[in-house]
């Protein structure tokens, strides 16, 4: 069935949407396809009192446990508890380099199978289709995995010899596509489409939605929907210093840019230094691609070196060798002194506690420390990398009104989507049934946003449980979403 056919249908309305075909959206499809799960009989885990906790109703699935009691005193890397939680219970002690078993057993149960619909305007995967690099991705590659399926076992089958743990953004994408497919999620999925609003319902809704048709590549099309989930990323607009000059041409405000100009032949161990400004892993990742061509790198950040927050700082040593190796480097004698080592890579300068003032037409960029001291230097290309917002335009005002400072752009970093942690439900939603999961509510790794997938399963479990939505007398929370599907064959649903 296509979506053209679903919309169409008298007063059928879908009990979840997922807005983003993302790891996020992919992962919470897959919870909600029927797969559960519960702590395996023979499992043990490595903390304690977790373990004690589980064994507590073992005939439970992780669905129907209290998940505010289980995360109680749980630490680790994200600040979302039930993130950590369900990091812990697939990878536990994975922060040591360890690889302890998961003590959780997935069960296919279809009878618990909830039906959705996955929206998402390329092929499954999301933002890691745009990132056709060569480049080794920066995050341990099992930390990008989703649950039920090994990333090493799948990377094992499709090359020979694996070098080491990482992927690349390729691989990762093809992974969550083969996922989709291999556990038989794809008739959730519509790609190909692109969600222009959603709206409140008013009151009950009489017959069908609006539907309109169109003889162009663009089909419009109209769903309800009882449970609408935000799961876009925030990697649609790149987020920019606001300085002079930032929109000369040589001031570049993606990655994909600098691999362009890398093709194009443009950088080479001659040129003057490409100047990335960023900590982030973008940033690292232009470093080290730089670097690769020997062009030399002047690296700009707000943070100190050795700032624990600085995410350099946060990835594990063993793990990422060329990382501590080049980005060891010297920093400027203009910044504080910080700490350094030998660098295998001179052409490496950062400038740590720095901010860019502006850039000139004659490829000059100006530079201010904290004591504002200035410096200029001379540059053949500048890397803005400083994260990217959402693009929340089918949203009522972009989504501001549902940001932790709702008068502020929706970012992941600075002002994410307010949403409830165990439930990941939008806290100034106008009604429940509105939740937010991934990037949006400022979890910027795979690994954790796997969290907020088991957050929103385990409360649409417990609507369910409660007696479902619909009852008579409920308030009405249906959302209606707009949207243009590029093609129709491309976008299947139901069965
Ligand atoms: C946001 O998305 C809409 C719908 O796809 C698009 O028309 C608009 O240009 C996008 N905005 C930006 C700033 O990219």
């Amino acid at each position: 069935m296509d979506l053209h056919d679903k919309e169409s249908q008298d007063g059928e309305i879908v009990p979840v949407v997922i807005i983003g075909n993302g790891p996020s959206g992919i992962c919470l499809s897959y919870l909600l396809s029927g797969y559960t799960p519960y702590l395996s009989a023979e499992a043990s885990h490595p903390n304690p009192l977790l373990h004690s906790k589980l064994g507590e109703q073992p005939q439970l699935s992780l669905l129907e446990q209290d998940l505010e009691y289980l995360c109680e005193g749980l630490e680790g890397r994200s600040s979302n508890p039930v993130a950590v939680l369900f990091d812990s219970l697939l990878l536990p002690d994975s922060d040591f380099g360890l690889d302890h078993t998961s003590p959780l057993e997935w069960r296919y149960e279809p009878e618990r199978a909830t039906p959705h619909l996955v929206l998402g305007k390329g092929p499954p995967g999301g933002a890691w289709h745009a990132m056709e690099g060569s480049m080794l991705t920066l995050s341990l590659a099992n930390w990008m995995e989703l649950p039920g399926l090994k990333l090493k076992d799948w990377m094992r089958d499709k090359r020979r010899n694996v070098r080491n743990d990482r992927a690349t953004p390729a691989e990762i994408a093809s992974y969550y596509q083969h996922y989709v497919s291999q556990m038989s999620l794809e008739q959730n999925f519509a790609c190909g489409t692109t969600v222009t609003s959603v709206t409140r319902q008013p009151g009950s809704q009489e017959g069908s939605p609006p539907y309109g048709s169109s003889v162009s590549e663009e089909v419009p099309f109209s769903l309800l929907a009882h449970n609408v989930v935000l799961a876009t990323g925030t990697h649609d607009i790149p987020a920019r210093l606001g300085v002079e000059g930032e929109t000369l041409p040589f001031v570049c405000h993606s990655f994909w840019e600098l691999e362009a100009a890398i093709c194009r032949g443009e950088l080479d161990q001659s040129s003057d230094p490409v100047l990335v400004v960023g900590a982030g892993l973008t940033a690292a990742d232009a470093v080290l691609a730089a670097h690769h061509l020997n062009t030399p790198v002047y690296h700009v950040f707000r943070r100190s070196v050795t700032d624990p927050g600085l995410i350099f700082n946060q990835l594990p040593k063993l793990l990422y060798p060329e990382y501590h190796k080049n980005l060891r480097g010297r920093s400027s004698p203009s910044s504080p002194p910080s700490h350094t080592s030998s660098s295998s890579y001179p052409g490496y300068l950062s400038f740590p506690r720095c901010r860019v003032v502006a850039f000139r037409p004659d490829r000059k960029c100006v530079l201010e420390s904290e004591s504002g001291q200035r410096t200029v230097v001379q540059i053949s290309k500048a890397l803005v990398l400083i994260g990217a917002h959402p693009n929340l335009s089918f949203l009522t005002d972009n989504g501001r009104p549902l940001g932790i400072y709702p008068n502020e752009p929706v970012t992941c970093r600075r002002n994410p989507i307010d949403a409830d942690p165990f439930t990941n439900s939008v806290l100034a939603a106008d009604g429940p049934g509105l939740y937010a999961m991934g990037p949006l509510v400022g979890e910027n790794f795979v690994r954790f946003l796997k969290g907020g997938a088991l957050a929103i399963a385990s409360d649409l479990a417990k609507k369910r449980r409660e007696g479902g939505v619909r009852e008579s007398g409920d308030v009405i929370t249906d959302r209606l979403l707009d949207g243009r599907a590029t093609t129709h064959r491309e976008v299947v649903i139901g069965s």
